[in-house]
């Protein structure tokens, strides 16, 4: 409670959009050291113009230390047998798929969500039936429950998100009650054993903070910087920043930043297995946003068309995430593009306070509706998508497709470090959704996923 009025107080009385409150001077050392990483980076100003080597968190602590399930906390986790009950399963799986996980989580019911009783996990709900991480007063624990630091959302915003998704669910939106109940247990035996890379901007990383937010029982509340994890000269030399976390039984999320495919194609795919990608990891890649001009993005996109094409066999398993939405004061919300008829800023090019798309719909199946010409586009994927998806598609890659539940999303940008940022949001709010939207293709995928064989698993990473 009383944790509680203080961080309500610092929200209040801290300029959220250029500070962040400060931490408990109790901590020990080394979370100090980490901490100060972790602000730094979330105090960086992933502004579009100018490239940013993210510099993470600085970890004292030993590099492949696993996840101590038995003295982290204790008792509280289940190494096997904690299968989930719950249907959320494909109906024929390949024999590698094993549907244990190793906490125990509670599905939290819809009708209780619907009572107000709960939130969803992924808008930050403690573990049930009881969970440890949550429990410690710690950055991350704080932040993934989405209560202070960084860029986390005001309580208001968080009320209205809950009742956006819970209305959305009443009238019957497909997905949307599964979005509520989905568990990190859903998601685990799908990455078990593997890394997840996820690979592209700042939108991407701000996606690994939700992501390993969701999971962050999971992990031991510190992220390792990636650089730190390997130890060849040569391939750290190439990266742009990057971070992980480390679960349990061999299975990482990882965050690479790469803002362009010229970067991505050259630098960090020649020295992927430097990184420590294999062949049955997963790699979800995005570096669309970054690019403003329609003829910058086809050079980019044909770049990664080529270098897949060669080598795809060679690859971890890729899923592509659409480019997202942006809520710009300009005609379609987009920041610019240069010789993009779609989508021109402004005369006055004074497009820098975010707005809704009052004339875009989102209908209870998911897909846009407007009556406006002008907004075809933006119902039609917006001009990126619709420039790189096609070509995408033709690859075989499975698509995450984000844009149309983030379309109606213009008001969580203003929980973000910079005023006039309507490209990235506060948490918990369109990362999130994204979660149980990649989800549903990993479970789609499922047959395409490369197997895990259980010596890898046994294996340290
Ligand atoms: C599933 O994974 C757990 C944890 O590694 C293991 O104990 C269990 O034996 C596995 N089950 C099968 C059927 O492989
Ligand atoms: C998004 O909306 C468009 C336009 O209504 C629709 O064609 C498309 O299928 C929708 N996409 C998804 C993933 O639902």
């Amino acid at each position: 409670m009383g944790v509680n009025v203080w961080l309500k107080d610092q929200l209040k009385s801290t300029d959220h959009s250029k500070s962040l409150p400060l931490l408990s001077s109790t901590t020990s050392q080394g979370r100090r050291l980490s901490h100060r990483g972790m602000l730094r980076a979330l105090q960086e100003r992933p502004l579009l113009l100018v490239p940013i080597a993210g510099i993470l968190a600085i970890s004292l602590w030993t590099l492949l230390a696993p996840w101590g399930c038995h003295d982290s906390v204790k008792g509280h986790c289940k190494r096997a047998g904690a299968v989930s009950t719950q249907p959320s399963r494909p109906a024929f799986l390949p024999s590698w798929f094993n549907a244990s996980c190793p906490l125990e989580y509670e599905r939290i019911p819809y009708s209780e969500m619907l009572e107000g009783k709960a939130r969803p996990y992924l808008l930050g709900e403690q573990q049930r039936p009881r969970c440890a991480n949550c429990a410690k007063d710690e950055l991350w624990s704080h932040f993934c429950q989405y209560k202070s630091h960084g860029p986390a959302c005001s309580q208001y915003d968080q009320d209205t998100l809950f009742e956006t998704l819970r209305s959305r669910a009443e009238r019957g939106a497909a997905g949307m009650r599964k979005l509520m109940e989905l568990t990190p247990c859903d998601i685990f035996p799908y990455l078990r054993g593997r890394t997840i890379w996820l690979v592209g901007d700042s939108m991407m990383q701000e996606f690994m903070r939700a992501f390993q937010c969701f999971m962050y029982e999971f992990w031991d509340l510190e992220v390792r910087e990636l650089s730190d994890l390997l130890t060849d000269e040569e391939v750290k030399s190439k990266l742009m920043g990057g971070w992980c976390v480390i679960m349990p039984e061999n299975t990482r999320i990882c965050h690479v930043r790469s803002n362009m495919a010229d970067h991505l194609v050259k630098n960090l795919m020649p020295v992927r297995e430097g990184m420590g990608m294999r062949r049955s990891d997963i790699m979800l890649v995005n570096v669309a946003v970054w690019l403003n001009s329609e003829k910058t993005l086809r050079t980019e996109i044909s770049m990664w068309v080529d270098y897949y094409t060669r080598h795809k066999k060679q690859l971890p398993f890729v899923i592509w995430r659409d480019a997202s939405v942006q809520h710009f004061n300009t005609p379609t919300g987009d920041y610019k593009c240069d010789g993009c008829p779609d989508a021109q800023p402004r005369a006055d090019d004074k497009g820098f306070s975010c707005k809704p798309m009052s004339s875009v719909t989102l209908l209870p199946d998911n897909s846009l509706h407007t009556d406006d010409p002008a907004m075809r586009v933006i119902v039609e994927g917006g001009w990126r998508n619709k420039l790189t998806l096609p070509q995408i598609e033709k690859l075989g890659i499975p698509i995450v497709h984000t844009w149309n539940h983030s379309v109606p999303l213009w008001e969580y940008h203003h929980g973000f470090q910079e005023k006039d940022d309507c490209t990235h949001w506060c948490h918990p709010s369109g990362y999130q959704i994204w979660i149980s939207q990649l989800y549903q293709v990993l479970r789609e995928q499922v047959h395409a996923l490369p197997p895990v064989q259980a010596t890898a698993r046994a294996t340290n990473l």
